[in-house]
């Protein structure tokens, strides 16, 4: 993809990754990728807006020369310090060694920790504006939104704001890089929230700050670091990424998330019988078999949804370690305040349903319903697990959050 003028003089130079296997060397995107988008601003004075994770760093060069020749670049707005935004910055340096880094406080000791970087740094303060010649920027501190160094910058003469992590979602650009342009929203969408909740959840309470701080701000197009930018519908991402924030305190949408293993198919007999009644009770259910599945894919429901039910065997005296898995992250995460039923077979002295109450119970999950059976269940503890999913489903529509 070339360079794309966004706005008179305003340019996306980003880099669309399809290569990387996996995002904070962690979470998949081999299937789908994502991109890093950077902005150039061309004008009296030149200014770049984040960089790019250092991979095809000759494609990222090529398109800020398409617009202008890489020694006249002035400015690089460094509105957030991970690699996947700076990777390139000390290689841009060498190309053009006048420019000024322009970023927090926070920021500056961290070009120092992670790139050794020093000189030509310039710390803006919260609400601070640069006027590059004809065009005008004014950056705004938003901390935790990812790191704590994090800001973003707005432009006021078209009203865009680069809003970096914030707002930003998996899936490289599919030929456009532009909401009104796409025809498959429903993939960003999703693709944002898995963002959303593998990267940013954590820092929910943070984003809806960032949110407030910039109500006022008369934001036309949302200009993110990963995914589409949003200009026919702004308020959608930003509404979104609200909406999933408030999850992290608020309540959820009624829903269950089935996790299961099973090492030898009696967990996960069970669960076919249990997930039959949950449906009968009337309740949506996302069933994962934690063993098959990365977190990555099984965090976005138990983020939205308000009921969670376990299916694990014992496995040496504890949990079965890809469910233990899956709920540690889930603790990590902070998926906090649900619903929750457990079931599962064991051999001789159990153990799995001990070890279930020590992870969830910092989190507050009600541990309303509990089945465990011995070995193999018969045909009666299978009528009992579909009656059991049918009353847990009962009680999942009349849960309310405290
Ligand atoms: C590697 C392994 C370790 C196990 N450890 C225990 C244990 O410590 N305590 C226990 O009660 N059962 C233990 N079991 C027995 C299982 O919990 C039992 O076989 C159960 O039915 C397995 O259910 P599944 O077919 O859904 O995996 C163990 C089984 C295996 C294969
Ligand atoms: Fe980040
Ligand atoms: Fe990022």
């Amino acid at each position: 993809m070339p360079a794309v003028e966004i706005k008179p003089d305003i340019y996306w130079i980003g880099v669309n990754d399809r290569t990387t296997d996996l995002f904070e060397g962690f979470w998949p995107i081999s299937r789908d990728g994502v991109s890093y988008n950077s902005y150039l601003i061309k004008d009296k004075e030149n200014a770049i807006i984040d960089l790019s994770k250092a991979i095809k760093t000759d494609i990222f060069f090529d398109h800020i020369a398409e617009v202008i020749d890489i020694s006249q670049i002035n400015y690089v707005i460094i509105n957030h310090m991970e690699p996947d935004h700076t990777g390139v910055l000390r290689t841009l340096r060498k190309l053009a060694p006048d420019l000024t880094i322009l970023c927090t406080e926070k920021a500056k000791t961290m070009l120092k920790d992670f790139y050794a970087i020093t000189t030509n740094i310039e710390v803006i303060r919260d609400g601070q504006c640069l006027s590059l010649g004809r065009k005008e920027l004014k950056f705004f501190e938003t901390p935790f939104v990812h790191w704590p160094e994090t800001m973003v910058t707005f432009e006021t003469s078209q009203n865009i704001l680069f809003s970096c992590d914030a707002f930003g979602g998996y899936g490289a650009l599919r030929g456009t890089i532009f909401d009104d342009q796409c025809n498959d929203l429903d993939f960003y969408i999703k693709e944002s929230l898995r963002y959303y909740v593998n990267i940013v959840a954590k820092f929910s309470r943070p984003t809806l700050n960032a949110i407030e701080k910039l109500k006022r701000v008369p934001v036309e197009i949302i200009a993110p670091a990963h995914g589409l930018i949003w200009r026919k519908q702004p308020g959608l991402i930003v509404e979104l990424y609200k909406k999933w924030a408030g999850y992290a305190t608020g309540e959820a949408e009624k829903g269950v998330t089935l996790i299961y293993g099973s090492m030898y198919g009696n967990t996960e007999m069970m669960m076919n019988s249990v997930a039959l009644g949950l449906s009968h009770g009337g309740i949506p259910v996302d069933i994962f078999d934690a063993a098959r599945t990365h977190p990555s894919y099984i965090l976005p429901s138990l983020w939205t949804k308000s009921a969670v039910v376990i299916g694990a065997p014992t496995y040496e005296v504890g949990l079965f370690p890809p469910v233990a898995q899956i709920l540690e992250m889930a603790a990590l995460k902070r998926v906090i305040n649900k619903k929750a039923a457990m079931f599962g077979s064991f051999g001789w002295s159990g153990g799995a349903l001990r070890a279930i109450k020590n992870i969830i119970e910092p989190l507050k999950w009600d541990l309303a319903d509990i089945f465990e059976f011995q070995g193999g269940p018969t045909l009666k503890d299978l009528k009992k697990g579909h009656e059991f999913g049918v009353e847990f489903a009962k009680k999942v529509l009349s849960f309310k959050k405290s």
